[in-house]
């Protein structure tokens, strides 16, 4: 590597040089015209750091504890699909990258990587599991089973992708999946390439709330649901059971044209009080987008394109990388902010930009 990278937009530009244009395409952009890819992103710019001064920050500590694991800082990786395009070690490396900056990984159900392989990979890690509910459900039990057996410590259920978001980039390059992902190939019964439409024809668009219900009194994990932005459908989601919330829209890959996560954070937030952690994600490259999730009432956030441009630089090692630069960041932010923990990061620690 001719050049040092030293935060997430340098090892995103690397990134783009080094992933094939159609894979590019599919992990950078998003559905429509990508407004929401993009608003994801900018929004954090509107809000404005309040530090306090002259409190004891001699001894920081950003870990929380989350589904009962601890993990070094409030951001955690992300499910994204097919992480073998980027780099032949895939989601075991990822998953290793996340064990070494302390903190969890969440596979994706369309993983290039079985959950024991990566549970074999990557034993110390602390690993959830996002589920799409398929319409063949002999194929998601027996993941879901797996992931159970492999130890993993919570599902994600992905409630925001019935159908594939309409991804322009995709559509223009005829992307097409050339490796295999175990799930796709045990629901369809063969390893063709197929479409990114064609993995989202497996999924079952009949999910409701009752599904949810059935799913949180049959699994021995914490389900927490992924995926949502508007605070009746987190309060719905509470009542059913859930564990958790993820305040998400697919990193802008799905309906486009809806609201910035950072945005609906605040009213989810409300909604959902005391009752169940609070996750956002979408858009965060900084450690300073952090503060401004936990400000506004997220527990903990994800990252997905992050560390999967980490991951594409320089496999383990570059998305460790990512990771340790944002958990870096976090710190020193919450230290200038005049924080000790995510905990003590308050609404008052941020305020609307105000542009003249
Ligand atoms: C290429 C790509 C693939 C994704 N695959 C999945 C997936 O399989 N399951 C899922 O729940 N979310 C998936 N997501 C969404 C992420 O989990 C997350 O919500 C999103 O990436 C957050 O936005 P960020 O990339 O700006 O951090 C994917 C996102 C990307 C970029």
């Amino acid at each position: 590597m001719t050049e040092q990278p030293v935060n997430v937009a340098d090892f995103e530009r690397l990134a783009s040089e080094r992933i094939d244009a159609g894979a590019l395409g599919y992990f950078a952009g998003g559905a429509g015209d990508e407004r929401t890819l993009r608003r994801n992103a900018d929004a954090y710019a509107e809000w404005e750091l309040i530090p306090r001064v002259l409190v004891d920050v001699s001894a920081v500590d950003s870990s929380v504890e989350l589904f009962g694991s601890g993990l070094s800082m409030p951001l955690a990786v992300a499910p994204v699909a097919f992480q073998r395009l980027v780099h032949g070690d895939g989601e075991e490396a990822m998953a290793r990258a996340a064990g070494a900056a302390g903190t969890a990984m969440c596979l994706s159900t369309i993983a290039t990587a079985t959950p024991a392989s990566v549970e074999a990979a990557a034993p110390d890690t602390t690993k959830w599991f996002q589920l799409y509910v398929f319409s063949d459900r002999a194929v998601t039990e027996a993941l879901l089973a797996e992931a159970v057996e492999a130890g993993y410590e919570a599902i994600f259920l992905t409630v925001d992708a019935p159908f594939a978001g309409r991804r322009e980039r995709d559509l223009r390059a005829g992307f097409e999946v050339d490796v295999d992902a175990p799930s796709v190939t045990a629901a369809i019964g063969s390893d063709r390439p197929v479409s990114i439409k064609e993995v989202f024809g497996l999924v079952d668009a009949s999910l409701d709330w009752d599904d949810l219900a059935s799913l949180v009194a049959g699994c021995e994990l914490p389900v927490v649901v992924k995926g949502l932005i508007h605070p009746a459908d987190a309060e719905l989601a509470v009542e059913a059971g859930a564990a958790g919330i993820v305040v998400s829209n697919h990193g802008g890959r799905q309906l486009d044209g809806v609201p910035a996560t950072i945005d609906a954070l605040p009213r989810v937030a409300d909604a959902v009080g005391s009752r169940a952690p609070v996750l956002v994600d979408g858009g965060i490259r900084r450690g300073t987008d952090v503060l401004v999730a936990l400000a506004l009432g997220a527990d903990a956030v994800l990252a997905g394109r992050p560390p999967l441009w980490g991951l594409a630089v320089n496999g383990e090692d570059g998305a460790r990388e990512v990771l340790e630069i944002l958990k870096a960041e976090i710190r020193l932010g919450l230290a200038l902010l005049g924080c000790r923990t995510p905990a003590d990061v308050t609404r008052e620690h941020v305020a609307r930009a105000i542009r003249p």
